[in-house]
């Protein structure tokens, strides 16, 4: 297959294109800027500029299928400026290639689009599947509303479209453990606000896969990309101090200091979302780390 990634130089674009091509697929991505452009055999890199809805076409021939990963990093500060670039990058990037594909010849039958579980209200106590309609209405539960939105009218082009929420990716170089792990090895970690939050999380080698199974199944539709057993807070906070080797004994953090401190944006850690995803065992897929603590376990055994 020959597959157009967009995001392909972020966190799990970078380890989606490797996986393709070792998979014997051919790559081509789009890049922002023009310095990220390669052009070997099988992986070759194109321009884009989705904020003009400019879009270099020949990154379009003979594509088979698009993964869209591409959106302004929400690790940043939410000023206003900051939050109309989250929201309209990702908007752009859809609608960017959308008009590619309306006004173009092509031969793409199915597109793979990025989400995140931050679609669903916040709450301790309600369990989501891809059926829950129980969408939030801050700002990451309207960035991921719109983002869908914009991404479900690809099937009126005839496209089969699959939309993956993505939970908490767990990676030791990257994302929410990355940051936590930073705090916890200084002996600093304590639970945030209530410690009740639910995290419904995901290995990163898992994500590859399970993006990589829609791929070649052409599955459409919405998918919880979440390990089938989410932890609270406290728990995780437990799991991974004990994974280090460090205490965890300060009291928690109550959730007023951290609204102080990080404003909006203490919605990335004060939020709980209890998610399963029932589609991905329904099409066949199979977790490599269901549990939490083996996760850890595996995500840090090169520190041991
Ligand atoms: N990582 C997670 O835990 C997680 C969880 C839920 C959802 N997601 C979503 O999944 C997607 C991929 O995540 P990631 O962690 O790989 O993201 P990332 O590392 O931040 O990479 C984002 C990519 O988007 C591109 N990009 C940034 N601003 C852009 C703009 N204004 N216009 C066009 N392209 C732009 C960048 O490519 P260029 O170099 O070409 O600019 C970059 O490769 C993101 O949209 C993210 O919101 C991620």
């Amino acid at each position: 297959m020959k597959i157009l990634v967009t995001g392909a130089t972020g966190f799990i674009g970078t380890a989606l294109c490797s996986h393709l091509l070792k998979n014997n697929h051919s790559v081509h991505y789009l890049v922002t800027d023009a310095t990220d452009i390669k052009d070997k055999k099988n992986y070759k890199g194109f321009l884009w500029n989705p904020e003009k809805n400019e879009i270099d076409l020949n990154s379009l021939a003979e594509v088979d299928a698009i993964v869209n990963l591409a959106g302004h990093t929400i690790n940043c500060k939410w000023t206003d400026e900051n939050k109309k670039q989250i929201h309209n990058s990702r908007i752009n990037c859809s609608n960017t290639l959308f008009n590619a594909l309306q006004d173009n010849e092509h031969q793409v039958k199915f597109i793979v689009n990025a989400s995140a579980i931050g679609i669903y209200q916040s709450s301790e106590t309600a369990v989501y599947t891809e059926n829950s309609t129980g969408f939030g209405d801050d700002f990451l539960a309207t960035v991921c509303k719109d983002w869908e939105a914009a991404n479900l009218r690809f099937e009126g082009l005839g496209i089969k479209t699959a939309i993956t929420r993505f939970g908490l990716i767990l990676s030791k170089d990257n994302g929410v453990l990355h940051e936590l792990a930073k705090v916890v090895s200084k002996g600093l970690g304590a639970n945030l606000g209530n410690g009740k939050q639910w995290m419904s999380w995901i290995h990163f080698n898992d994500v590859i896969q399970m993006i990589y199974q829609i791929l070649n199944q052409q599955q459409n539709g919405i998918f919880n990309v979440v390990a089938p057993n989410p932890v609270r807070q406290n728990e995780f906070l437990k799991l991974l101090a004990s994974q280090l080797n460090k205490p965890l004994w300060l009291p928690n953090i109550p959730s007023i200091f951290i609204k102080i401190g990080l404003g909006e944006r203490s919605a990335l850690v004060l939020s709980s979302q209890h998610v399963q995803s029932v589609k991905l065992p329904e099409i066949g897929c199979k977790f490599m780390f269901t549990n939490l603590e083996s996760t850890l376990k595996d995500l840090y055994k090169s520190n041991e």
